[in-house]
């Protein structure tokens, strides 16, 4: 697709045609008019940048906003980053007043975070807008002479001991908060949007024979298909149908699987674990490979080597040929919460309230409470599998149902950006599809 990128700033220009053009996009280099920066969030300065370069172009329009929110500061500099000091750009000017104003503050409050809002505005008016972070701390003194803006003076939590200006562009581009959201975008931009198949099924024993006879199908005609799985009460049935298909022939001997997510703070070998739930659920019963089946190390000393670990196996595999899923009753995906932003790659995250309640029943008799925290696959790595099965059977489910096919595409109900896969379908009882208003046939 021909983009335009609405910026006047040549550095950040050339990063983002940086980070833009390996995702496939050609870039328009076209002269437009300055855009003053209102808005009071990102992402409205972002969405005034890419309206008028959209109207003033009639082509796809990328405008972003990005700043750095400094914990001590109460947010600040926040959307007035580049004049925080007065003059637009003047990037020591900047930097001397942010360094000026934490004198005397210690390290450990000196937390911040760089923060990317995104949004591309399309000639018929549609709109993508995206939003994500980087995490660190505010150096003490500027350390490096890549980059711009505050880049010398913030430490990224992914960089220990590094200022992002002392990183080289590649690295800087994985884990800054501009290269996540335009990751993000990138992935928007190839999916576009789509309906989803849903499908509604008396029970769910009917809907496992579905999808279990979908997987088997698969695998019979790809045996080295590559499987996303999940745990939860909703792919059961799937399961038995699965280790009744392989009785009857089908082989997962090359089969690899990728797990969602695991506990983290929980033995392997709990029996409340995840590794546990698949092997007593599956794996036992098939004839897979124990080392071809991939889970996240809820245990892991270190969650972003642990996150890049998990992309490359993936990534070695082929990618992810079919994810299976469920829905939490508050719309989660994997172990993705409602949150202020889609996320990326696979990530640690602390589980809301909602769902621990919702899973604490599996661990009543447990020598161990319900962990507070799981490393999850990122929504970004989700919707990266070629097709995608959803499973949602009961009452519980029906509002987070309904916002997944009917609301609007927000971090708050994560399962909506399923709308913006091109392959998704949906396997659902009367029960959790009784709020939907365009009922599907049974
Ligand atoms: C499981 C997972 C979760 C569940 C969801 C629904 O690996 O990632 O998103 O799919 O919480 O759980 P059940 O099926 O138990 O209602």
């Amino acid at each position: 697709m021909t983009l335009v990128l609405a910026t006047h700033n040549a550095k950040k220009r050339a990063e983002l045609a940086r980070i833009l053009a390996p995702l496939g996009h050609d870039l328009a280099d076209l002269p437009l008019s300055d855009v003053e920066e209102t808005g009071l969030i990102f992402e409205e300065n972002a969405r005034l940048k890419a309206e008028s370069g959209c109207r003033e172009t009639s082509l796809p329009c990328v405008g972003d906003d990005s700043g750095l929110c400094v914990d001590a500061l109460d947010g600040a500099p926040g959307v007035y980053s580049a004049r925080f000091a007065g003059t637009h750009g003047d990037d020591a000017a900047n930097i001397a007043k942010l360094l000026d104003l934490m004198r005397g503050i210690p390290e450990e409050r000196r937390t911040a975070r760089f923060v990317c809002a995104v949004c591309c505005v399309f000639p018929d008016g549609k709109e993508i807008t995206l939003r994500a972070a980087c995490e660190g701390k505010i150096a003490f003194a500027p350390m490096g002479t890549g980059g711009f803006g505050y880049d010398p003076v913030f430490l990224p939590d992914e960089a220990p001991g590094y200022t992002m200006a002392q990183l080289s562009p590649e690295i800087k581009d994985k884990l800054s908060h501009r290269g996540k959201a335009l990751a993000l975008l990138a992935e928007n931009l190839r999916l576009g949007d789509t309906a989803m198949k849903v499908i509604v099924l008396p029970d769910k024993e009917v809907i496992g024979q579905a999808a279990g006879d979908l997987i088997s199908d698969l695998v019979s005609q790809k045996p080295d298909a590559v499987l996303g799985l999940a745990t939860g009460s909703s792919p059961v049935p799937t399961y038995q149908r699965m280790a009744a298909r392989h009785r009857e022939g089908v082989s997962f001997q090359k089969v690899k699987t990728f797990n969602l997510d695991e506990y983290c703070d929980l033995p392997e070998a709990h029996e409340n674990s995840y590794h546990t739930f698949m092997r007593e659920q599956l794996f036992s019963h098939i004839d897979i490979q124990l080392e071809n089946t991939h889970f996240l190390d809820g245990n892991c000393a270190d969650e972003v080597a642990e996150s890049e670990r998990f992309s490359r196996a993936i990534e070695a595999a082929g990618g992810i040929d079919l994810q299976l899923l469920g829905i939490g009753s508050n719309g989660h995906i994997g172990f993705n919460e409602p949150a202020q932003a889609f996320t990326g790659e696979a990530f640690k995250v602390a589980l809301t309230d909602s769902t621990i309640k919702d899973n604490s029943p599996n661990f009543v008799g447990s020598d161990v409470p319900m962990p507070r925290y799981a490393m999850t696959m990122g929504i970004g790595q989700i919707l990266r599998a070629r097709r995608i099965v959803l499973i949602a059977t009961g009452e519980a489910k029906a509002r987070a149902v309904q916002a997944m096919l009917e609301g609007e595409v927000t971090p708050q109900c994560p399962a909506s950006v399923l709308q913006k896969h091109p392959d998704v379908t949906v396997y659902l009882d009367s029960a959790a599809a009784a709020l939907l208003s365009d009922q599907p046939v049974e």
